[in-house]
């Protein structure tokens, strides 16, 4: 068990088994993209770490990129999605969005209609982790390690209020 700000976690996914997941995914992406060299896009903060593995299990030619969300608080302090960073070198390639998690699917939906309106020759996503009770649009995912119950995970990548990040396997808020 592990307490991160006033919050105790307790373990969900070992590393082993997070990478066995990340393996599949890379060896599935692997068989669609034969004769292309994709370009996979972490969207930081929280994908950066199953991006790296993602991409040494890739068994070819692939290249990297980032982009990142910057959210405006504003006077009505939603922290809606306003703006991304990082697409201007992505045009003519064959991109992969990665993500760490989908839980609404709105941080998403933001990200495509940006990536929409570049001029990639294509794009896919890929999500290690998807909340399918709480996901609601309508955007077909193409690339998912594991379909997890709605609890808050942190660890690998993930974080609550910053922490958790650095832990190499996952785990789950404390019922
Ligand atoms: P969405 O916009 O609701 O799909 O949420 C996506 C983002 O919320 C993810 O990229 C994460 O940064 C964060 N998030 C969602 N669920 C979790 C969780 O269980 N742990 C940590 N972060 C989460
Ligand atoms: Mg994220």
């Amino acid at each position: 068990m592990i307490k991160l700000h006033d919050l105790e976690f307790e373990p969900f996914l070992s590393e082993e088994a997070i990478q066995t997941e990340v393996k599949r995914l890379a060896e599935t992406i692997f068989e669609d993209y034969q004769n292309k060299k994709p370009v996979f896009v972490g969207v930081l903060n929280g994908a950066f770490m199953f991006l790296s593995d993602l991409m040494k299990h890739y068994p070819g030619d692939c290249e990297v990129s980032f982009m990142r969300l910057q959210s405006y608080e504003g006077t009505e302090s939603t922290g809606k999605v306003k703006s991304i960073y990082g697409l201007e070198e992505l045009n003519g390639k064959d991109i992969i969005l990665v993500e760490d998690i989908i839980d609404t699917g709105n941080t998403l939906v933001e990200i495509l209609s940006q990536v929409q309106q570049t001029k990639v020759n294509s794009y896919k996503i890929a999500s290690l982790f998807q909340k399918p009770d709480v996901y609601s649009k309508d955007i077909q995912l193409d690339y998912i390690g594991l379909e997890i119950p709605n609890r808050f995970i942190v660890g690998y990548g993930l974080d609550y209020n910053g922490l958790g990040r650095n832990l190499p396997e996952i785990y789950q808020l404390k019922a």
